[in-house]
């Protein structure tokens, strides 16, 4: 055993805490009693059930205690002392040691969008997760681990399973208008990754700035800085990405949103999206689609993906992330020739693909027409939601204009300019219970207005109308309050 100068802190506990403790581990079977007392004592003291000064009974005592020999007690004592855990000096006992830091009990959950205890929260990105298909799901996915041969079950194909492939490449061409052949197709665990990829694959072929929309979604600069380019942001007109300041940027790919920008709900006009593709051919250049709920539109057929007009100069990318469930984490990367073999090897070495089983439920669940399904109450659930959220805003907020196309899951709402300053409106607006962002929080420069970004797709009709409510409570006691003080 160790010796310490150190006197034990804390007064003897009774010898029933450690007692209690070590009771289960003192019945294991004879030849893992030893090993189950040492176990069950490092446990105590990484947990904090015994605090750190605690002394601990004496090994005759605890031997007693709970019938097993003094020599386990002895052993176990001196094992976690050599370890750290239980400090000891001749004539004081044992406790335990001070500096022992107790694990802690959990895993804590830092999970953004859990609920944030809102009454209303618009803050925008999630569909509805009550409204995922749990009984097809979990038939396509019992269906999947009863019927994959087992060498399925080892490592993947890294660009995803042959069977999930075909599928998707069915479902983006019959839904989407993607050009696409199942060898060119890259499943990965979402658009973040498929961005990712191409942000190493391009930074190594010499592309150290990628184009990104401004206002847009913060985290392609985020997954840029660690892949290695830099994002150069790009302002956006009324018909999509500014052409000038795209060629003047001298970058050669660009990420954009044509089919519903993110956030200003915008579609790109067809002739944006033609010169887009020519500026792409010009410089021999790369358009990243990233079309995160493009299976979502409410007043006429979906357009399709740019990807259609130029599969070599496009990258598509997709997700079931708006359309299921982000928590699934399975996305996809169609990509241009030239560029797959680069691709596919990034997405080896980053993860050797995607988990087997996951693939060959979604490839299940597409096949079968299930996706479809979904899509389908999901498209008239939000398209209600939709109207609820216009028709509230125009019985509450009188004036307020709804802008971009009725698609996604999200609109903006920009209210009348007489409601005051941005920052007093937004203030009531979390004193009343909405969680809400403004357009600027995205990158737009603030307006005269204030435009919000109200995602309503994961709120029923009743939450849709209350939050409006609520809004338009906070908005008309600021205006009240400011013409009080105005007369004063
Ligand atoms: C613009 C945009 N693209 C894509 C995604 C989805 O990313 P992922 O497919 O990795 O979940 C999001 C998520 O909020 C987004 O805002």
């Amino acid at each position: 055993m160790t010796s310490s100068p150190r006197p034990p802190v804390a007064e003897a506990d009774p010898p029933s805490a450690a007692w209690e403790l070590l009771l289960p581990a003192a019945g294991a079977p004879a030849r893992a009693r030893g090993r189950s007392l040492q176990a069950a004592l490092r446990d105590a003291v990484r947990s904090g059930r015994l605090a750190p000064g605690t002394r601990l009974p004496s090994s005759r005592d605890l031997a007693g205690d709970l019938g097993v020999s003094r020599g386990l007690i002895t052993e176990a004592y001196e094992q976690l002392a050599a370890e750290g855990y239980l400090r000891s000096t001749r004539g004081s006992g044992t406790w335990v040691g001070e500096a022992v830091r107790a694990a802690p009990r959990g895993a804590r959950d830092l999970a953004p969008g859990r609920p944030t205890g809102a009454r209303v929260d618009f803050v925008a990105g999630s569909p509805d997760l009550s409204l995922f298909p749990r009984a097809a799901w979990a038939a396509a996915q019992r269906d999947a681990l009863s019927e994959l041969p087992h060498p399925t079950l080892g490592y993947p194909d890294p660009r995803g399973l042959p069977q999930l492939r075909t599928a998707l490449a069915g479902l983006l061409a019959r839904r989407r208008g993607v050009v696409v052949d199942p060898e060119r197709i890259i499943v990965c665990s979402g658009v973040t990754q498929a961005v990712t990829l191409l942000g190493f694959v391009l930074h190594a072929r010499g592309q150290h700035a990628i184009g990104v929309e401004d206002p847009g979604s913060p985290q392609y600069e985020e997954l840029f800085a660690t892949a290695g380019p830099r994002a150069v942001r790009l302002p956006m007109d009324a018909h999509g990405l500014a052409m000038e300041a795209l060629a003047a940027s001298g970058v050669r790919t660009v990420v954009t949103t044509p089919s519903h920008h993110f956030p200003s709900g915008i579609a790109y006009t067809a002739g944006r999206r033609a010169r887009l593709l020519d500026w792409a051919r010009a410089v021999d250049g790369l358009v990243v689609e990233d079309d995160y709920d493009g299976d979502f539109r409410y007043d006429r057929a979906p357009v399709g993906a740019l990807q259609g007009l130029d599969p070599e100069h496009v990258a598509y990318t997709g997700s079931v992330s708006k359309s299921l469930a982000p928590g699934l984490r399975l996305g996809w990367l169609v990509v241009p020739d030239g560029l797959t073999d680069e691709l596919v090897a990034r997405k080896r070495y980053m993860d050797l693909g995607n988990p087997a089983l996951d693939q060959a439920a979604l490839a299940r669940f597409v096949a079968r027409g299930d996706y479809d399904r979904h899509l389908r109450r999901c498209q008239r659930a939000y398209k209600e939601r939709r109207d609820t959220l216009v028709a509230a805003l125009e019985e509450h907020l009188p004036g307020t204009e709804v802008s971009g196309i009725a698609a996604g899951l999200h609109a903006i709402a920009t209210l009348p300019g007489r409601y005051g300053p941005h920052a007093a409106l937004l203030e009531r607006f979390a004193a009343s219970g909405v969680a809400v962002r403004p357009l600027s929080h995205y990158g737009a420069a603030p307006g005269e207005a204030l435009s919000l970004v109200l995602g309503y797709a994961h709120l029923a009709p009743a939450r849709i109308a209350e939050g409006v409510r609520l809004l338009a409570y906070a908005a008309q006691e600021l205006d009240h309050a400011r013409v009080q003080s105005t007369r004063r």
